[in-house]
């Protein structure tokens, strides 16, 4: 599934992989990430594929609406295609950068959040939905596949609501406009890279008692 990977991976760049997958989020952020914050506005959504001759690339990918206000609704579509199957081990590498000024930073990965790499991202999955139990929606109804390996193909997610609940995230996502690379691996040959573009908005706890 590289759209669902791939849409995942961004997603979960965005923390609403938990939330898509798994309901609302549990406070998971430790001391050293300070005060969570609480994100409001995702918006300026784009993406692009950066590895021209990899096997696996998004066609295509949707998010509407701009901006996505959260808690609330928004409507994916995406669809991707592969030439090789995607399987275990599978590497992830994010790169989470913030503009400051003219200048990109690089974000460090604090609580698997921000710049972190991902030795087996076929073993995460299998954490996140445990093998034996239902895909989520939507993309069960699809009939694509949540687990490892997947064949080679092209799949396609037709428009679907998801709902995104209340996010926190930690305090040095401040507000302002980020920009990720995920590489996706496999013994050191490049499967797949996505690059997206994002703004984020959030506001502190304070303002919420
Ligand atoms: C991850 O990607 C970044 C940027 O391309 C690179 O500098 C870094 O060495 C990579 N890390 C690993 C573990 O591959």
């Amino acid at each position: 599934m590289p759209a669902p990977l791939l849409l995942a991976l961004a997603l979960c760049a965005l923390q609403l992989c938990p939330a898509v997958l798994a309901g609302p989020q549990h406070q998971r952020f430790g001391p050293g990430s300070g005060w969570p914050i609480r994100l409001n506005r995702v918006y300026n959504f784009e993406w692009s594929n950066c590895g021209p001759s990899d096997p696996a690339r998004m066609k295509s990918m949707n998010i509407i609406p701009d901006p996505i206000c959260i808690p609330g609704d928004v409507t994916v579509s995406a669809s991707g295609t592969t030439t090789t199957a995607i399987e275990a081990p599978l590497k992830g590498n994010v790169t989470l950068e913030k503009k400051f000024g003219n200048m990109w930073m690089r974000i460090p990965c604090v609580d698997e959040l921000g710049s972190c790499t991902y030795d087996d991202l076929c073993a995460e999955l299998d954490t996140l939905i445990p093998p034996g139990t239902k895909c989520p929606e939507p993309i069960i109804s699809y009939g694509i596949p949540c687990h490892c390996p997947f064949k080679a193909g092209t799949y396609n997610l037709p428009p679907s609501d998801i709902y995104i609940p209340n996010l926190d995230l930690p305090s040095f996502l401040t507000n302002g406009d980020y920009r990720l690379t995920a590489v996706l691996s496999n013994c050191d040959q490049e499967i797949a890279c996505l690059k997206v573009r994002f703004s984020l908005h959030s506001a502190s706890w304070w303002f919420w008692w």
